[in-house]
């Protein structure tokens, strides 16, 4: 596609990898709007970057569905959802807290359907559209402490492969992006310290990638794509 004046959806994108998206698509000349709870860092960061500002819980249905309504209201119309709003809880299996499990779930999982459905009937309804889904390495493997965030990426992952089987037919593509630890606030979010170092990845190289998958002519696109830093010690 060409993101000329493309118009673009970034959940979450007042902080770390949205923001970053943002930033490249908006380099690249696409009209943008992000999304998130914090108004007065969304505000902020929609400054900032030129961007539209949607204050919007991707996990409220309501919430989704006037998302979907300001962003046709101020572009017209819409030719990329991006799905990246995401947190993080966690905690070794046996004491896992019901309540950090399903606020994860309700954010990666249910606030991914919620967007991406409604991003899917306007797409279907113009018979073209792309969505990049934001997983994880963790959408993958396992690890300790991981069941509430590794399964909720899993879970996208799965979400992904069922839109890309239905949405195909409609020339809509549905693409998969899987960064590793990419420093942000996300870590701080999710009540741990990530350890800076100038060889971990940031928020530019997702964004990066998110941009070249864009830019492919809509003849093809890639399924899925996994970003690792080179060589991330300290
Ligand atoms: N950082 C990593 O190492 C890493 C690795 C792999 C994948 N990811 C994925 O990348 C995505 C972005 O994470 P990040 O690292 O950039 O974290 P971040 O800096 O904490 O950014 C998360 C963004 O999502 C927003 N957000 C969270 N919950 C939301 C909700 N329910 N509705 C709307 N917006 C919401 C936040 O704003 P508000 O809090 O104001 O809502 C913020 O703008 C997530 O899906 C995450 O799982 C991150």
């Amino acid at each position: 596609m060409n993101l000329t004046n493309a118009t673009v959806l970034i959940t979450g994108g007042s902080s770390g990898i949205g923001y970053g998206i943002a930033e490249v698509l908006i380099a690249a000349g696409a009209r943008v709007a992000i999304t998130g709870r914090n108004a007065e860092k969304l505000k902020a960061a929609a400054a900032a970057l030129g961007a539209v500002p949607v204050h919007a819980d991707v996990s409220q249905e309501a919430d989704v569905l006037r998302t979907m309504q300001e962003v046709v209201a101020a572009f017209g119309h819409l030719d990329v959802l991006v799905n990246n709003a995401g947190l993080g809880t966690f905690s070794p299996l046996i004491e896992m807290d019901l309540a950090g499990f399903e606020r994860t779930f309700a954010t990666n999982v249910t606030g991914a359907m919620l967007m991406a459905r409604e991003a899917a009937r306007h797409f279907v309804g113009r018979q073209a559209g792309h969505i990049v889904n934001i997983g994880s390495t963790a959408s993958h493997r396992g690890a300790p402490n991981g069941t509430a965030y590794y399964a909720s990426k899993f879970a996208l992952r799965g979400m992904t492969e069922c839109w890309r089987a239905e949405l195909r037919t409609h020339n809509i593509r549905v693409m998969l992006v899987n960064p590793s630890e990419v420093i942000t606030g996300f870590g701080a979010a999710a009540g741990f310290e990530q350890r800076a170092s100038d060889s971990k990845l940031r928020p530019s190289e997702i964004a990066h990638a998110v941009r070249a998958i864009l830019e492919m002519d809509d003849r093809g696109f890639t399924t899925e794509l996994t970003v690792f830093a080179t060589n991330p010690v300290g």
